[in-house]
């Protein structure tokens, strides 16, 4: 039996292992220990996602959320570090690009435990990005690299790794996008709002690089300002702290909620006439569920979905966003860019390989 230590600690974590977990339990010879880092703390970021996905329970609770990235990438390791000296795992598994994969993929590479990172190969080649810091040294701590898209692959052969630790897995939010859309749950506020399906947008917006700067965050304010359209915005809680200090009030039809759980996330994807995002896994989720994406950032890792035209980089150019949430939209069907569905079985599988 191989004992599998998770670490995790953000929200778009546990949507991955709500479906890796699943796999994983099914798959004869592993068995799963699971850390929580406590990056995100409060229970409509973290606990709501473990009770309606049915992710395990974690086994550890490292309450390290909060701080600088050099405090809170420190604890994370400290504490995490303590932990496998204790169990020994025969591996760690870390999803994505946060403080907390770098933190378990590093405490685990300096004892010698080896690292599968789902997610490898991505890259914005932005290095203001703390993502892309975490990215680029998780990937190459990695011994087992599970990449999404043959893109992915390719950057990571570029980069010199060895080929033989890379495995074409396709997306595990795929995965749970479609487990989980079944049971997607219309919001208890959503006709409060007076909002009609495929007539609002939904916006989400966290990235440091919009909230830090508050120019930036202004721009983007006033280019929804425009809208046409209503538009539902759950609210990370770091963006509503940055608001707030900056008494940046919202106009008319921009609809500011608590963020929500991953079902009522789908639902509104599903029911909304387009995504404007700076999130990673949101620009995704548009296109499992058949929606355009506009993208505040000035570039993304989802290349391929610009390529195809179903998402559109706008920055935080005021003009640019408005021109683009006013535009006619169009509904691109899924494809298979990110796989089957079954991208989580797949790592499953390789990890329990002897
Ligand atoms: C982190 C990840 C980012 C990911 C995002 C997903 C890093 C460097 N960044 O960014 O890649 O896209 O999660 O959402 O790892 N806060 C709360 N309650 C919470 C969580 C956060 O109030 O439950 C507030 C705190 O003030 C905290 C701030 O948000 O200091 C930022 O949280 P942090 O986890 O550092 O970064 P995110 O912006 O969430
Ligand atoms: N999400 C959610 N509720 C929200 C906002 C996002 O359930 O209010 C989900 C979203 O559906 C996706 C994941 O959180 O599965 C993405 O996380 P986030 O945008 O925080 O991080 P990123 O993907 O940018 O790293």
């Amino acid at each position: 039996m191989k004992t599998i230590m998770t670490v995790l600690g953000a929200r778009p974590q546990f949507v991955k292992a709500a479906a890796v977990s699943r796999a994983i339990a099914t798959q004869p010879g592993l068995h799963e220990r699971i850390i929580h880092t406590g990056q995100h703390y409060d229970p409509g970021m973290s606990d709501i996602f473990f009770e309606e996905m049915d992710i395990p329970r974690p086994d550890h609770q490292l309450g390290t959320g909060g701080g600088s990235h050099g405090a809170m990438t420190g604890a994370q390791l400290q504490s995490i570090e303590a932990i496998l000296l204790a169990e020994r795992p025969d591996w760690v598994l870390v999803y994505g690009d946060t403080n907390s994969t770098l933190a378990g993929a590093l405490a685990a590479a300096k004892l010698h435990i080896p690292v599968a990172h789902v997610e490898a190969g991505l890259r914005s080649f932005n290095r203001r990005m703390p993502e892309e810091i975490n990215r680029v040294l998780t990937d190459h701590l990695s011994e087992l690299l599970f990449v999404p898209t043959p893109a992915a692959g390719r950057q990571l052969r570029q980069e010199g790794i060895d080929p033989g630790r890379i495995h074409l897995t396709g997306d595990v939010m795929m995965d749970a996008a479609l487990y989980y859309r079944e049971l997607a749950r219309r919001p208890a506020w959503f006709d409060d709002l007076s909002l009609q399906d495929d007539a609002f947008l939904l916006c989400t917006l966290h990235r440091a690089e919009n909230t830090d700067c508050p120019q930036r965050l202004r721009n983007i304010f006033y280019g929804l300002a425009a809208s046409e359209r209503p538009i539902v915005l759950p609210l990370h809680p770091r963006t509503r702290k940055t608001l707030e200090r900056l008494n940046l009030q919202p106009s008319s039809q921009l609809h500011i909620v608590e963020p929500v759980g991953y079902l009522e996330m789908a639902w509104l994807e599903m029911h909304c006439a387009a995504v404007v995002t700076d999130s990673g896994g949101v620009q995704k989720e548009a296109y499992f569920h058949g929606k355009p994406c506009i993208t505040l950032r000035d570039e993304t890792e989802w290349t391929e979905l610009v390529e195809l035209g179903v998402n559109t980089l706008t920055g935080a150019d005021p003009g640019l966003i408005a021109e683009q949430i006013n535009a006619p939209m169009s509904h691109p069907s899924c494809g298979d860019l990110y796989g089957d569905g079954r991208a989580a079985q797949f790592i499953a599988r390789i990890l329990a390989e002897p």
